[in-house]
């Protein structure tokens, strides 16, 4: 599988999004290496500081089935005029459980799009040293 349909899963999932206060709605699709695709979507909160991004929504869902290594990540966000990365937080928790040549590729809602790595995102990790994996 390619960005491209990485992208597409992400894009189909986008429109379950619950974002009533941003209006901004993403889908993150995250493939593992033994090709299963898991998706999140942002889950906001009245509570604003409660939301959950779509990236970490998707890889809760996946590491509580037992997943533990992404290999490609694709982020989708239709409501962006700008191709939407990933926010730190959501890089920092990527990193856990992928390796810096990690893909990753992300759309707005105008069929602009980017692909870079996890490594070009999350650059000297402070934290390599602990990392499980
Ligand atoms: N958001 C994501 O889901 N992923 C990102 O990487 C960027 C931000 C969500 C959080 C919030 O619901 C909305 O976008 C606006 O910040």
């Amino acid at each position: 599988m390619d960005c491209k349909e990485l992208l597409s899963a992400a894009r189909a999932v986008a429109p379950a999004a619950y974002a009533p206060y941003s209006g901004f709605r993403v889908g993150a699709a995250l493939l593992f290496e033994d090709g299963s695709v898991y998706t999140g979507v942002n889950v906001e909160n009245r509570s604003y500081g409660l939301t959950i991004c779509a990236e970490r929504s998707a890889v809760t869902k996946a590491v509580g089935e037992g997943h533990r290594k992404i290999v490609a990540v694709a982020v989708s966000c239709p409501d962006a005029r700008y191709p939407v990365s990933p926010c730190g937080a959501c890089r920092q928790v990527l990193s856990e459980f992928s390796d810096p040549d990690c893909p990753v590729c992300f759309e707005d809602g105008e069929g602009k799009a980017v692909t870079t790595t996890l490594g070009e995102l999350f650059p000297y990790d402070a934290l390599h040293d602990l990392k499980e994996t």
